[in-house]
């Protein structure tokens, strides 16, 4: 992949540097992001700009179980915000009982993402990602189908705030009340939660005493060739998966952790079998979306499927290069595994080491996110 992007550099005149957050007027929007200069803002897709009205109405929608099947399900039962908007579950439930095979995703920067979810390279608008929970079937999740999608739409016409809000968000409409809307608007409320200011980043812009000692030696392992963490997880968003305004072209990297290996041949348990499900392409068995870990602390149990419960056991996991699964129905030694990616090779760490990554990983904790007023409940508000 990056050698794709070299090339595409190079047929590009002019345009050896990857940024052009200067020029053109990239830091404009009708909208005011949480975002600091150094970083660039996201990409708003050409037919749904920011506005901070239809991010209010989003919001409002987000909170809101009227916007499902039968009042049970809404975006917030499986994002928390005192949780990063992950949900503290393994894996999460739908309306109607359903599990969802996935651990439910931190949504904070999730407009910093070139594809969204956990492994899915043709999933690429946060309004795309935002059909399957709604309309969904393979699991149902809010259970909108053709027999209830007129009565919800008039629950929320026949409401005196959203008649204000949609008003407000789509000015031009004449009727605003369409699932299209309540789309765009959830997507806007989701693509304005940014939050760029934990401790690693008042350190980073200067404030030296920022971060403890511990946390410091934590940082230096994070990005040391011994540990690799940074290969995947670096850059402003802790992801190598980053896509802004700075990019001419999308790049979607992807890789297999050696977590399982049921047949020796690499296998991931279905239906999570990564990329590979999407493509059917057999290397691309196990591949996934490296996650942002900022804000890492607040979104446990891990990994895709949630089958890890700890920061510590998660490093424990990456020491020894892979996951032997032992015991159950997925047993085989994903150490082991052939389309395990190359910089996850093992490493051994003293305790105060292992200590001082965990310290690390709990410095990128932006608390501003868990009690943001601007990302809470507003019906809350308004009792
Ligand atoms: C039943 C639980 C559940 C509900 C309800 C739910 N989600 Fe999710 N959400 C998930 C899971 C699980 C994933 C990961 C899906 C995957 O990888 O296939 C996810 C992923 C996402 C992502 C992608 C994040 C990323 O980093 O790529 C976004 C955005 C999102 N959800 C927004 C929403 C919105 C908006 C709603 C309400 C319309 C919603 N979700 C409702 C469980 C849920
Ligand atoms: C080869 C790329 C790669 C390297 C190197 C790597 N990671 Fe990951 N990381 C991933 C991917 C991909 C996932 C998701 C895997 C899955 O769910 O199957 C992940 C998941 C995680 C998670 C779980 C996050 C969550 O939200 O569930 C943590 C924590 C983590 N990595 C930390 C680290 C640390 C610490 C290191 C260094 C020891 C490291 N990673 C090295 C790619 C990588």
């Amino acid at each position: 992949m990056a050698a794709t992007g070299l090339a595409l550099l190079l047929l590009l005149p002019g345009c050896g540097s990857e940024t052009f957050v200067d020029d053109h007027g990239a830091r404009l929007s009708a909208f005011e992001y949480d975002v600091p200069e150094r970083i660039p803002l996201p990409v708003e897709p050409e037919g749904n700009p920011m506005t901070e009205e239809k991010f209010q109405l989003g919001r409002h929608l987000f909170f809101d179980t009227r916007l499902s099947a039968n009042g049970t399900i809404a975006c917030a039962s499986c994002h928390h915000q005192d949780k990063a908007f992950a949900d503290g579950r393994a894996l999460p439930v739908g309306a109607t009982g359903e599990v969802h095979p996935r651990n439910s995703q931190g949504l904070v920067n999730a407009a910093y993402f070139p594809s969204l979810t956990w492994a899915n390279p043709v999933l690429l608008t946060i309004e795309q990602q935002i059909m399957i929970p709604l309309f969904g079937e393979e699991p149902v999740e809010h259970g909108i189908n053709d027999s209830n999608r007129d009565q919800i739409l008039y629950e929320l016409e026949t409401d005196p705030v959203y008649q204000r809000l949609f008003a407000d968000a789509f000015p031009d409409d004449d009727q605003p009340f369409t699932f299209h809307r309540v789309v765009q608007a959830l997507a806007s409320f989701v693509r304005g939660i940014t939050a760029f200011s934990s401790r690693f980043d008042r350190y980073q812009e200067g404030d030296r005493d920022a971060l403890t000692a511990s946390e410091r030696q934590g940082m230096e392992l994070f990005f040391s060739e011994r540990m690799e963490c940074f290969h995947c997880h670096g850059g402003y968003n802790f992801t190598n998966s980053v896509y802004d305004r700075s990019h001419f072209f999308r790049e979607m990297p992807f890789h297999n952790t050696g977590l399982f290996n049921i047949d020796g041949l690499g296998g991931y348990p279905e239906p999570n079998t990564g990329v590979h499900e999407i493509t059917g392409r057999p290397g691309d068995m196990g591949r996934f979306r490296a996650p942002s870990l900022r804000n890492v602390a607040l979104t446990a149990p891990y990994m895709h499927d949630g089958s890890i419960e700890t920061l510590e056991e998660v490093i424990q996991t990456y020491a020894a290069g892979g996951r032997n699964v032992t015991t159950g129905p997925h047993v085989g030694d994903g150490r082991m595994n052939p389309l395990k990616d190359g910089f996850v090779v093992g490493f051994q760490l003293s305790d105060a080491e292992l200590q001082a990554v965990l310290d690390f990983l709990h410095a990128l904790t932006d608390e501003s996110v868990t009690t943001n007023p601007r990302f809470s409940n507003p019906w809350e508000e308004q009792e």
